[in-house]
């Protein structure tokens, strides 16, 4: 199989370039990857040999058809991300999320594809009060972050509807692991934490998010790109619900910290309170998260340490 993976040189794109390599070795791996701030080259250096980079724009149509030549898959995790930067300037995260999305699916549309995966995110359901959000819940995103990948998925859905293209959706929750950029909350803290910097928390920090390590995330999206049905929408949780508080914690005592460097700051605009999502059907196929939360954030703080040529430079 010869798969694009678009975005393949950001935090979650560049683990599942690895897992992909690992688990498939005779698949050809094209990576298309703008490289903004968040898609850096340092994120694939020691697996450059084992495959083809394009450097270039999901918006962009000669770019979107090169990188789409010849193959037989598409995993789309290309995307602006991060919540706060969509609340100052949205404008970006409308045109990648939406139009660049748009783009892939018309170029993928007439090139006979087996499998189109779109990556979205559990955000695109809205805080949930209590129970977890299935798959057939009603979008009801609150930042223009989650409402540009509501429109994504929308468009991908009409894209197997109107022209029958292979689609398959992913909503996971929170992840985390090596290569996440620092303004994303778990490396961000680790990260001041470590230079004895304040960790800025918004609001009470009560808020609740599921936390899902990367290469879990990474596992399940491989198994919705061999068994997922097309058409079909796959939530993918951690099944570790959290405050934003108790991971404070976690991390500073992981450390060595003092709670004091603590700092309570104003709430993020719109913020959704809690996420959660009820992963039955991607259990279903056979999945599960296989490792545990706390060796998993063990492993993750240990390569921040370990990868300060990394992050030096980026906070
Ligand atoms: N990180 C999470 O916790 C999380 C959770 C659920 C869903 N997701 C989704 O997973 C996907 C990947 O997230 P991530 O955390 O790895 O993001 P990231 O910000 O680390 O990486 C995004 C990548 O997309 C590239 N990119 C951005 N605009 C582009 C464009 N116009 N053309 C080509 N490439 C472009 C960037 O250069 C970067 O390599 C996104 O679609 C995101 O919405 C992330």
């Amino acid at each position: 199989m010869r798969l694009l993976i678009t975005g393949g040189a950001g935090f979650i794109g560049c683990n599942f370039v690895r897992h992909i390599l690992e688990e498939h070795s005779d698949y050809e791996v094209v990576v298309l990857d703008k490289l903004t701030y968040a898609g850096r080259m340092e994120n694939l250096e020691e697996i450059m040999d084992n495959i083809t980079f394009v450097r270039g724009d999901i918006c962009d149509k000669s770019d979107v058809d090169k990188a789409l030549m010849n193959c037989d898959a598409v995993v789309n995790f290309a995307a602006e991300t991060h919540v706060d930067r969509s609340i100052t300037e949205a404008g970006s995260f409308i045109r990648t999320n939406v139009l660049g999305t748009h783009t892939l699916l018309e170029a993928a549309r007439t090139s006979g594809l087996e499998k189109f995966v779109q990556i979205g995110t559990d955000e695109v359901y809205g805080s949930a009060s209590s129970g977890s959000f299935s798959e057939s819940d009603p979008l009801n995103p609150s930042s223009p972050y989650s409402a540009s990948k509501a429109g994504a998925d929308l468009l991908a859905r009409a894209y197997f509807t109107t022209y029958n293209l292979p689609v398959s959706i992913t909503r996971s929750s929170n992840n985390f692991g090596p290569y996440q950029y620092p303004e994303k909350l778990i490396p961000f803290f680790i990260l001041r934490a470590m230079i004895g910097e304040k960790l800025p928390v918004y609001g009470s920090g009560e808020n609740v998010r599921d936390w899902l390590y990367v290469r879990d995330n990474c596992a399940a999206i491989d198994m919705v790109l061999h068994k997922g049905k097309s058409g079909e929408i796959y939530n993918i949780g951690g099944s570790h619900e959290l405050t934003n508080m108790a991971i404070t914690r976690m991390i500073l005592s992981h450390l060595k910290k003092p709670e004091s460097t603590i700092e309570h700051v104003a709430d993020r605009l719109g913020h959704d309170f809690r996420y959660s999502v009820d992963s039955r059907k991607i259990r279903g196929l056979g999945w599960r998260p296989k490792r545990s939360f706390e060796d998993a954030l063990r492993d993750t703080l240990q390569w921040y340490m370990e990868n300060e040529e990394w992050w030096s430079g980026l906070l």
